[in-house]
């Protein structure tokens, strides 16, 4: 009798706990918009690809976009008033001396399928990011920054693994782009060049018989 009565109220307990978490859940749901603008605090000891998603957010996230997707409508509405960068206060023609006025060719992805296809080397990428990069102020972040944030990229972009960790002994050995093409692409030229092979041969072997069957 005892064991039945601690089961039902256990299962009363159980069934009032999910209620309630499903009722927190449906009240939190509306409030849980997430800010995309947001740059969350860096952790004590973070690793090279958390340092380098950090300053992304910080420095590079405003043009390129918080997924690397480079300043599309879509991000710019994110902006909310200053939707229409060209012309919002700090970057039109006519900026005050504090802002700066936003290219045109502003601003290209950076993440994502036929990226940082320009780059051969994880190298290149760093190099052309602290002469040019944040574009406003080109080589305003420390060395390690400049690594930390190279490291990300390629990290999102499938070209670095998580634990390996970017410097200037391996840049060079780090391909963005394949470094020739693959075998199989190689295929139908091989196929090509032994049929042109053969039929020479077989020619040559014609034209032998002629001369023999010509000459007294
Ligand atoms: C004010 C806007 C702005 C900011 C901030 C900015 N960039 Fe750029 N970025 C640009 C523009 C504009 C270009 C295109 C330049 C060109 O093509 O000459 C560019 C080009 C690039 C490219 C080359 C893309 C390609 O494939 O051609 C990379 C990579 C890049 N930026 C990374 C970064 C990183 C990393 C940061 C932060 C450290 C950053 N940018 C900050 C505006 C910006």
């Amino acid at each position: 009798m005892l064991r039945q009565l601690l089961l039902v109220a256990l299962m009363v307990l159980l069934t009032a706990c999910s209620v309630s978490e499903s009722g927190v859940r449906y009240i939190s749901t509306p409030t849980l918009a997430v800010d995309r603008l947001a740059v969350p605090p860096l952790s004590d000891n973070p690793t090279q690809l958390e340092a380098g998603s950090f300053i992304y957010k910080q420095v590079c996230m405003a043009c390129h976009g918080d997924i690397g997707q480079g300043l599309t409508e879509e991000w710019r509405l994110e902006w909310e008033e200053d939707y229409n960068c060209w012309q919002s206060e700090c970057h039109s023609p006519s900026h005050p001396p504090w802002g700066f006025e936003i290219p045109t060719t502003c601003c290209p992805s950076v993440s994502g399928q036929g990226t940082l296809m320009r780059f051969d080397t994880a190298a290149e990428l760093y190099t052309y990011l602290t002469e040019t990069m944040p574009w406003w102020s080109p080589g305003n972040r420390s060395t390690q920054e400049y690594w930390d944030v190279t490291a990300y990229l390629l990290n999102q972009n499938g070209a670095l693994p998580a634990e390996v960790e970017l410097n200037a002994g391996n840049a060079m050995v780090i391909q963005l782009r394949p470094a020739s093409s693959p075998p199989g692409d190689l295929l139908p030229a091989v196929i090509i060049l032994v049929a042109a092979l053969i039929m020479a041969a077989g020619l040559l072997a014609i034209q032998n018989r002629w001369y023999e069957k010509s000459s007294p």
